[in-house]
């Protein structure tokens, strides 16, 4: 059960140096329990009363012996400033209460004889004046604490917020250290796993990089997100990776002369390529752009027969830079960038998206130039007597059995030149070795 508010009692002191007039104001009270009386003979003695008690209203005579009702009141404000202090007084001695007014003593007077109901009025307001200044200067410090506490609050709850603003930022660097090396752990990964389809086609050596080169390129001019760029270089980084299932006698072979049986076995590489990489999560668009690579802009590829923008954008893209590089480096039917390019012209529209050619183009004449050595070099045949050291291989270099001598982008030196010499000697090719020269 809550406690019930306690009721308030406050003291009232009556000060005269009549005993039958303090006994006649006391008289006035006897009926209130909320006030209770105290009464003095002097004001020496109402001090002594002031000084233990809380005391609300005080009314005091005037004319007292050795200290006047003046004197006693200005006393009585320093003990007790906040009570309501009333000078009673005769007629004749109305200015000595004016007096009593002036000097701050007392708030108002009460002429003899008084009225009792008046007087006992006064006494009531001044005791609910007297609890109202009590209850504000309450309130006053509670509001002044409550301030205290709340700024005493702020400041901690700043500094909670600064430590753990520091403790986050510190976490949130962490995780981006940690976020970006997985990053570069997947790139490696991706690069690692290209690599493995090359060792098994080596018709395609650097195919998956150069497909990369141009689908990036191709991206980036097209506008596209760095999220976006990133995920379709990843796929073309990418896309023969379902060759690894395929039979060795399938890659050998030029598209033309596989059989209809070695035909469906190449065919399944888009979806094993998908399904390769379907297990990592952070591969899984990628994969989906694998599996188009092989669709045509008519509807006439596969695996799906998607065509024109039903075919995935990165597919396409892909699609057009695996042509380019095929027919650039293909074996012994190998065309140059001008003619390569001419030939995705011819099949825009029908094979590839029409949108991309131009795209590619620009992008190829950037990129293949850069590749092969300076964008000023130019191809030249050369017969082994002519070689040079410091040039770079245009081509794969292959004896007349064909047999491999010398990769593409190796730049010559005497060793090599002496094998090449030896390797003509022995087993002669028809054709020269093809160099990049640089324009005079
Ligand atoms: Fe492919
Ligand atoms: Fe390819």
């Amino acid at each position: 059960m809550p406690d019930k508010p306690k009721k308030e009692i406050f003291n009232i002191l009556f000060v005269d140096d009549e005993e039958n007039v303090l006994r006649s104001l006391k008289r006035l009270f006897i009926d209130d329990s909320n006030i209770e009386v105290f009464t003095a003979l002097s004001g020496k003695d109402g001090l002594e009363i002031l000084k233990s008690n809380e005391i609300a209203v005080i009314i005091s005579d005037q004319r007292m012996p050795e200290m006047s009702g003046a004197q006693f009141l200005e006393k009585a404000k320093r003990v007790r400033p906040d009570c309501v202090r009333i000078v009673l007084t005769g007629y004749a001695d109305v200015n000595a209460a004016m007096d009593a007014i002036n000097k701050g003593g007392a708030f108002k007077y009460i002429t003899k004889p008084w009225d009792d109901t008046d007087l006992m009025l006064t006494v009531l307001n001044s005791i609910e004046t007297y609890r109202l200044k009590k209850e504000n200067r309450r309130l006053t410090e509670l509001t002044k604490n409550q301030n205290e506490e709340l700024k005493k609050w702020n400041t901690e709850l700043e500094f909670y917020v600064q430590q753990h603003t520091v403790e986050l930022t510190k976490r949130n660097k962490e995780l981006n250290t940690l976020n970006e090396k997985l990053k570069t752990n997947l790139k490696e990964f991706i690069t690692a796993f290209s690599n493995l389809i090359e060792l098994r086609d080596k018709s395609v050596r650097s195919h998956s990089n150069t497909v990369a080169a141009l689908s990036e390129g191709i991206a980036v001019k097209l506008g596209l997100s760095e999220q976006e760029v990133d995920v379709i270089t990843t796929a073309a980084q990418l896309h023969d990776i379902g060759k690894i299932g395929v039979p060795d006698i399938v890659l050998v072979k030029d598209d033309t002369e596989l059989t209809q049986e070695e035909t469906e076995e190449y065919k399944k590489h888009p979806v094993r390529g998908q399904a390769a990489v379907d297990l990592v999560e952070e591969l899984r668009e990628a994969g989906m752009l694998i599996r188009g690579h092989h669709e045509r802009y008519d509807g006439n590829g596969f695996p799906d027969g998607l065509s024109g923008n039903k075919i995935p954008l990165g597919s396409r893209i892909i699609a057009v830079a695996d042509k380019l590089d095929r027919l650039i480096s293909g074996g012994s039917s190998r065309l140059s960038l001008e003619s390569a390019l001419n030939v995705v012209k011819s099949l825009s529209g029908i094979q590839f998206d029409p949108e991309l050619y131009g795209m590619l183009h620009e992008v190829a004449k950037e990129k293949i130039t850069i590749d092969t050595g300076a964008a000023d070099a130019v191809e030249v045949e050369l017969r082994p007597k002519d070689l040079m050291t410091g040039l770079i291989v245009s081509r794969d270099v292959r004896s007349g059995t064909e047999l491999l001598l010398l990769r593409k982008g190796t730049t010559l030196n005497e060793r090599n030149i002496e094998t090449l010499k030896r390797g003509y000697h022995i087993d002669p090719s028809k054709s020269g070795i093809f160099v990049w020269k640089r324009k005079k």
